[in-house]
């Protein structure tokens, strides 16, 4: 049998009808625009704003963010119709297997592992890190101790007594990835109200941020809004790009990160009640709010505190000082900032678990991934035997890597499969121009072209090492390909 078998939309549009017996239809318009800001608020606003206008742009990280955008709103546009044409679990990998065959479709699969496993653990590590930010400085007690919040590859001198300290396990963080995996099995409805709690307190506290901090902006701060070219160089010796346009792609890039997720809500297709009209609203109203959002947090962080700060006070966490430093009487709101990133993190892991759920639900179901990955709780209505997998693979990942090694690749990850999903939409408007869409990219294939480009400029722009570390993922994907998924994938079995 052949590598380029593709599976065929009567085959999809069977299994997405078949969904009565399997997941549950409980997500509504709404739910889905909260998983979409659930997973898209997070370490991106709050840590990566105040470092792309540290190392990149100054004020102009406000265009940056309208550069990412307008790249994430590109692929945003093929997703959505996609998943309103397609509904079922899966998302990019399920496309693909409709429109360029199942090595492609094993290929995304794979690559999805590093946008969200990979993402959820890199996260988790951050929590871990928040929380004992938390406990020292918010609630002044004591934090979870080096050995036991940190990997066995990382260790520190501590600065008071000048011992070397060593990490052993990071507790916190397989514990945020176990209790929401947990969550998970219980239910998606219970999981999007969790989630939906989070977005509120999130939210809320960023636009307390901006309407409180519009009163503190200095002039002075935004004047030029978009610095002259110079280079700057960080501590640790490495120069970057800074001002001018290539400063603010250099923003770009960097504060991408803080777009990764929208996508997420597509994997959960099969679980909205209805998907056709809901998925566009879901990917695409939850990609706008946060863009505005965005926008307005930067405008007013760089005008609150001067590029100098943002350089050497505060580093990961400069909001907070920012707030401290120049807004009086405000301190509350920087300490509330801590406790929103947390919340923010944990319901960013929410949704990007989720996410790989139900990809690794939907290979189980094609037979490329063990078929118990497809196996749905008979009370709870979750694909539970994945998240429990799921909880092992990406919890002992938190628990025993450090974060910055893998950080990068849930970027360039992301990237791929927003490249993927932009062809599958022209190549589906070829094969299949009858299928019925409900929601149709505009000016295909212009929009799918220039969602290319732009995630390919921001592929060059993380570099090669980052290439290198993509094409050894693919290439252990394909070792497990040929050994595994072609044999048993459920296109090679006789179909009853
Ligand atoms: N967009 C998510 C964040 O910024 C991944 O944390």
């Amino acid at each position: 049998m052949s590598i380029w078998r593709r599976k065929s939309l009567a085959q999809l549009m069977s299994e997405a009808s078949e969904s009565e017996k399997g997941l549950k239809r409980t997500l509504t318009a709404w739910s889905l625009v909260a998983l979409g800001i659930g997973a898209i608020i997070g370490a991106g606003l709050f840590v990566r704003t105040a470092t792309a206008a540290a190392q990149n742009a100054g004020p102009s990280v406000t265009i940056g963010f309208i550069v990412a955008a307008i790249g994430c709103a590109l692929a945003g546009l093929c997703y959505a119709e996609l998943s309103s044409s397609i509904p079922i679990s899966g998302s990019a990998y399920t496309y693909t297997y409709a429109t360029m065959g199942e090595l492609l479709a094993w290929i995304i699969g794979w690559d999805l592992i590093l946008e969200y496993a990979v993402g959820a653990a890199t996260v988790g590590i951050a929590w871990s890190e928040y929380l004992n930010n938390l406990l020292t400085n918010v609630l002044h007690v004591s934090p979870i101790p080096y050995s036991l919040s940190h990997s066995p590859f990382q260790s520190m001198t501590d600065p008071a007594t000048g011992e070397v300290l060593h990490g052993m396990i990071n507790l916190p963080a397989f514990f945020i990835v176990a209790l929401i995996s947990l969550l998970l099995i219980k239910g998606t409805q219970e999981s999007a109200f969790v989630n939906g709690l989070i977005v509120v307190l999130k939210t809320s506290i960023v636009i307390m941020i901006i309407i409180f901090g519009w009163h503190f902006i200095n002039d002075a701060n935004h004047t030029p809004y978009i610095p002259p070219v110079s280079t700057y160089t960080d501590e640790s010796g490495v120069g970057h790009h800074f001002g001018g346009i290539m400063g603010i792609l250099g923003a770009a890039g960097t504060v991408f990160f803080a777009f990764i997720g929208f996508d997420a809500v597509s994997t959960a297709a099969q679980e909205t009640k209805n998907p056709k009209r809901d998925m566009p609203i879901g990917i695409l109203g939850s990609l706008a709010v946060c863009t505005v959002l965005y926008i307005l947090f930067a405008h007013v962080l760089t005008g609150v505190a001067t590029v100098e700060d943002f350089r050497t006070g505060g580093k990961e966490a400069s909001v907070a000082f920012a707030i401290s430093k120049y807004m009086v009487g405000y301190e509350w709101l920087a300490q509330f900032v801590t406790v929103a990133i947390l919340a923010g993190f944990s319901s960013v892991i929410l949704v990007i678990l989720l996410g790989q759920s139900r990809v690794f639900y939907a290979m189980g179901k094609d037979g490329l991934l063990p078929k118990a990955f497809g196996d749905v709780h008979p009370k709870y209505k979750t694909p539970y035997k994945a998240n429990l997998v799921i909880l092992v693979i990406v919890g002992l990942f938190a628990a025993f890597i450090p974060g910055d090694i893998v950080g990068d690749m849930t970027g360039i990850g992301t990237l791929f499969a927003f490249i993927l999903v932009c062809i599958s939409v022209i190549v589906l408007r070829k094969r299949e121009p009858d299928m019925p869409r409900e929601f149709r990219t505009p000016f295909v294939p212009v929009v799918p072209i220039l969602g290319i480009a732009v995630c390919l400029a921001m592929i060059y722009g993380l570099g090669w090492t980052n290439w290198l570390r993509l094409a050894g993922w693919l290439v252990l994907g394909l070792i497990f390909y040929f050994t595994y998924g072609k044999k048993n994938s459920r296109l090679n079995q006789p179909q009853p």
